[in-house]
């Protein structure tokens, strides 16, 4: 029998499609053990996306690692010579923990590096292979574009502190425009520096489209030299056949990054396959003078490709479906009302059958009715695109998503709570139910405190009341419950209100259909708040 490609799983058909295209671009083969000095990551820490690396003491008793990355182990070990440019790509397995198994995973990366003498056109040639390496997997594909230098650049001209900007950045990563406003006035900016920052939020689209709005922005040299970075790379790019799309925000994701990054997505995968980006500063660690750029493939993301399809998504219809994770109960039909007096109704009550899936494929709208606390795991997996969730369950779970409107539906605050008459004992850890457990922790971990956690599902007025623990941490909507049970509030620390939140995946396929939704959200919700 004739051996045929068409057998093998996708990600085994990919790695010998982007051999190939890595080969005949002239990069060799990196090869490299399965071990490193743990002292390699302690040092590098923030270039790992996680901290936790499996570590075993070897026979002569030094401390290894299994390899939670390869870019790190070719910086430190292919010294180019002044001059020299060095085109490697490798294809080995990495170990991380895995927040969907909850353990280390193996797990099958290709990639590329070039590094020693970066110049335009080894950045060119770098950024066209990503997107070559997307075209090159047989599906649709969005390569998304972005410049820290850019985003830097507008820090520095609008006078942000240091000590602000990773939370501006995770705010900018979230393209979360109320919390970003919020989050740059406390850093002491004023009105026009913070509304200045907002706009990098509408950076985001079609890459020739979106760069001259991000040249208009530009308020140093600094900004000047990333658009005009960008707007060398726009030719080579449109060559690439998929999507190319600017977004600004994409910089937030990257902070160890120096200059531009870049992040691609296959349709079908609900998270991005392919990331990278230039990292002169980390291979300056090891070869003085020298740049470097480079990406990476997640091969074992595309198993997902092999899957049968949903049973939902059987029914073809030619409109675009967004499916919506709508939450069980008050707040789910609050949404459900306001989305549908907007013209994404479904002929169906569900509220008059046991159905969990109602849609109307004329409205290209699907909905999914969800336990509350489970929004956010359907839209970060990628089943449903949206979702409305609680910020409490949303800062609870710490999802990747994009939280892209406050609905200011569901408003109610996160407090700590106790019997009217408790006083804090300093001489012993504070004992703390709750619901919201690392709501709660970083709660008195910013406070610098001592707890024990008691973790409960429900009814938490109860433990106080019954001695299981000092205070309570929860959510008050009218207070009834603590004043009804003999307990008050000792602090309001967290604002909650249910927020509009999309997969950053679906967000790349189906972002004129979330963008039509959320503008005619907008727009109802603010005719509401004025008709009070
Ligand atoms: C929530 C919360 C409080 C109550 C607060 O409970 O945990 O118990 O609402 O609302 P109030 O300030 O208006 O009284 P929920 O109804 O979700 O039930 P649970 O106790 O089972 O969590």
């Amino acid at each position: 029998m004739e051996f045929s490609l068409e057998h093998l799983q996708p990600k085994e058909r990919a790695s010998f499609a982007l051999r190939s295209l890595y080969e005949t671009a002239g990069c060799r083969k990196y090869h490299m053990g399965r071990f490193e000095e743990y002292s390699l990551y302690q040092e590098n820490r923030s270039f790992l996306s996680s901290e936790q690396v499996i570590t075993f003491t070897d026979l002569d008793g030094r401390l290894l690692a299994l390899k939670p990355d390869v870019t790190l182990s070719i910086a430190k070990t292919a010294q180019p010579a002044p001059g020299e440019t060095l085109r490697y790509y490798y294809h080995e397995n990495v170990y991380r923990p895995s927040a969907e198994s909850h353990t280390f995973k193996e797990i099958s990366q290709m990639g590329l590096e070039v590094i020693g003498r970066v110049g335009e056109a080894e950045v060119q040639q770098a950024v066209c292979l990503a997107a070559q390496s997307l075209d090159a997997l047989g599906a649709e594909w969005v390569l998304e574009v972005s410049h820290m230098g850019y985003l830097f650049g507008l820090f520095d001209a609008l006078g942000v502190p240091d000590a602000a900007r990773a939370k501006l950045l995770e705010k900018l990563r979230e393209k979360n425009a109320h919390e970003l406003r919020a989050a740059a006035l406390a850093a002491g900016l004023d009105d026009t520096a913070a509304d200045t920052l907002c706009s990098v939020l509408e950076l985001s689209g079609d890459y020739a489209a979106t760069l001259p709005k991000a040249a208009a922005l530009c308020q140093n040299n600094a900004m000047r030299t990333a658009v005009a970075e960008l707007n060398a790379l726009a030719g080579p790019l449109e060559q690439a056949g998929g999507a190319i799309r600017l977004d600004m925000t994409l910089a937030g994701e990257m902070e160890y990054y120096n200059g531009l990054v870049f992040q691609g997505y296959l349709k079908a995968l609900p998270r991005p396959l392919l990331k990278g980006g230039r990292y002169d500063l980390l291979l300056q660690k090891f070869t003085p003078g020298a740049g470097a750029i480079g990406f990476a493939v997640y091969l074992d993301e595309l198993d997902r490709l092999s899957a049968p399809l949903p049973p939902v998504q059987k029914h073809s219809t030619d409109k675009v479906m967004l499916n919506v994770a709508l939450p069980k109960g008050r707040l789910g039909d609050k949404v459900y009302n306001l989305l549908a007096g907007i013209g994404y109704g479904c002929p169906e009550d569900y509220n008059a059958t046991r159905k969990l899936v109602v849609e109307n494929p004329e409205a290209g709208i699907r909905y999914f009715l969800v336990k509350p606390s489970d929004v956010a795991i359907y839209v970060e997996h990628g089943a449903a695109d949206v979702g409305i969730v609680g910020k409490d369950i949303l800062t609870e779970a710490s999802a990747d998503v994009y939280e892209l409107l406050d609905t200011g539906l569901g408003k109610c605050r996160m407090c700590v709570a106790a019997p009217a008459d408790y006083k804090d004992d300093p001489s012993r850890p504070v004992r703390v139910a709750t619901k919201f457990v690392n709501i709660a922790k970083s709660y008195y971990a910013s406070m610098g405190r001592d707890i024990d956690i008691i973790k409960l599902n429900g009814s938490i007025e109860l433990a106080p009341i019954l001695g299981l623990s000092d205070v309570i941490v929860d959510i008050v909507e009218t207070g009834t419950t603590l004043r009804e049970n003999g307990l008050k509030v000792v602090t309001e620390f967290m604002p909650i209100s249910a927020r509009f939140i999309a997969n950053k995946a679906s967000y790349q396929f189906k972002h004129a259909e979330m963008d039509t939704m959320l503008e005619k959200l907008r727009a109802e919700l603010q005719n509401k708040e004025e008709a009070k």
